[in-house]
């Protein structure tokens, strides 16, 4: 097996998830183990790093081993020597830059969402085939061991007939006036790209038709919780997206399920985001890494509320999480950004089919649009195939 280099610039290089997750937990690995086999060869990442901010991006070049680093875009983008262009900067300036890179004649990858918009989306989409390029978007969630495990029971045919689901996501996201907020101030303007739904929707997206099969249509309701904020220096601002969204789904196998997402919420679950999926041969409930499930066989008989014979106290000694069991690690845990970057550059290097093409990320756009759309209109959206 031959090595090759495959340049890439890494676009937003020094912001939260280029470099924590694509960078430090994604990329540096497979360099560190000697590159990735791709077809005959081993495709050794070549990697420069790209934003605005030379002292930050000379940090993180230097963090993970010594790395290439520009602040100048367009000599990257000229620079034949790296034909993949990957985008994890600010979401508002995402399409200009894909502009930018296809019209540059590179491969691209990027982060959700991949567009404001399924035309604009399309519109690159339509710009990058006509170029012959490559695509793809990210979509981790599907790789989280828990959701992994979920889909594993689907396909076993676990489920029977599958009726229902819910999926619970959120924390509590301070204000950045009362203590100091976990998220960059950007998600809460609309100026920004902000918003919860443009920033989570994407994600349900893929991870429901993924597991469970296409969305017919859906109704959405969305809210500010917290109205007021503080920026990273310091400013107040008032907030002009939305911090919380109920979201009701229709799929085409039949089932109907809810999507509960808040940055407004404090967690009293088994972890930040819990998928249930309820059908007529049992249920199983995942959360980022573990999941469980109740067969059939296993459900209690549950004969209504129990409020205890002691009226003193009034309580029970039901635990209604025993019956379900564990289901069992399907192998070594591996990161859910690595696996797209493993099929993109199998992808790109080699021609092996990636699902997670920029059609992909368009059709999260289209969840995302649909429920911004029922948000504002009180009404059900189709989601019609794209
Ligand atoms: N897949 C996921 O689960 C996931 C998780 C977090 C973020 N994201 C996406 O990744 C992107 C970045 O999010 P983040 O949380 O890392 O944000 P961040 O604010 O931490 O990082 C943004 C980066 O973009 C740079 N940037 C901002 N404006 C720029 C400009 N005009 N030109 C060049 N660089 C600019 C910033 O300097 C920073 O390096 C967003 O689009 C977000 O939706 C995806």
């Amino acid at each position: 097996m031959a090595t090759r280099e495959l340049g890439i610039i890494l676009h937003g290089a020094t912001g939260g998830v280029c470099s924590y997750q694509h960078l430090r937990n994604s990329l540096a690995p497979i360099r560190a183990e000697g590159g990735l086999p791709a077809g005959e060869d081993v495709i050794m990442p070549k990697l420069l790093l790209a934003g605005r901010n030379p002292e930050r991006l000379a940090e993180v070049a230097a963090e993970n081993g010594g790395l290439g680093w520009t602040a100048d875009l367009d000599s990257a983008l000229s620079d034949p020597g790296y034909p993949v262009f990957f985008d994890a900067a600010a979401t508002h300036q995402r399409v200009q830059v894909l502009k930018r890179a296809i019209a540059a004649g590179k491969h691209i990858y990027t982060e959700k969402p991949v567009a404001p918009s399924a035309e604009e989306g399309l519109a690159l989409l339509r710009a990058a085939e006509a170029k012959g390029l490559k695509h793809g978007a990210v979509e981790d969630k599907l790789f989280l061991p828990g959701f992994r495990k979920l889909r594993q029971l689907v396909e076993s045919g676990f489920f029977g007939r599958i009726i229902g689901f819910h999926i619970e996501f959120g924390w509590w996201v301070f204000d950045g006036i009362a203590a100091k907020s976990q998220r960059p101030s950007w998600n809460y303007r609309k100026a920004g790209g902000g918003g919860l739904i443009s920033d989570m929707h994407p994600h349900w997206r893929y991870v429901i038709e993924g597991i469970l099969g296409p969305i017919e249509r859906v109704a959405a309701m969305s809210w500010t919780g917290q109205t007021d904020r503080a920026g990273e220096a310091g400013g107040r601002f008032g907030v002009d997206v939305e911090d919380s969204v109920h979201t009701l789904v229709e799929l085409a196998g039949g089932a109907r399920g809810a999507i509960l997402s808040s940055w407004s919420t404090r967690v009293r679950r088994d972890d930040l985001v819990t998928f249930q999926v309820d059908g007529t041969g049992g249920s199983a409930a995942a959360g980022l890494r573990r999941c469980w499930a109740q067969a059939a066989g296993a459900t209690p008989a549950i004969r209504g509320f129990l409020m205890g014979r002691d009226p003193g106290t009034m309580q029970v000694s039901v635990d209604y999480r025993e019956g379900w069991q564990e289901v069992p690690d399907a192998g070594p845990y591996k990161n859910p950004y690595r696996f797209g970057w493993e099929g993109f550059i199998r992808h790109v290097a080699a021609g092996a089919p990636f699902d997670a093409d920029l059609r992909a990320g368009i059709r999260d756009v289209q969840l995302a649009e649909a429920c911004q759309r029922s948000a504002a209109e009180g009404r059900w959206i189709a989601m019609p195939r794209l």
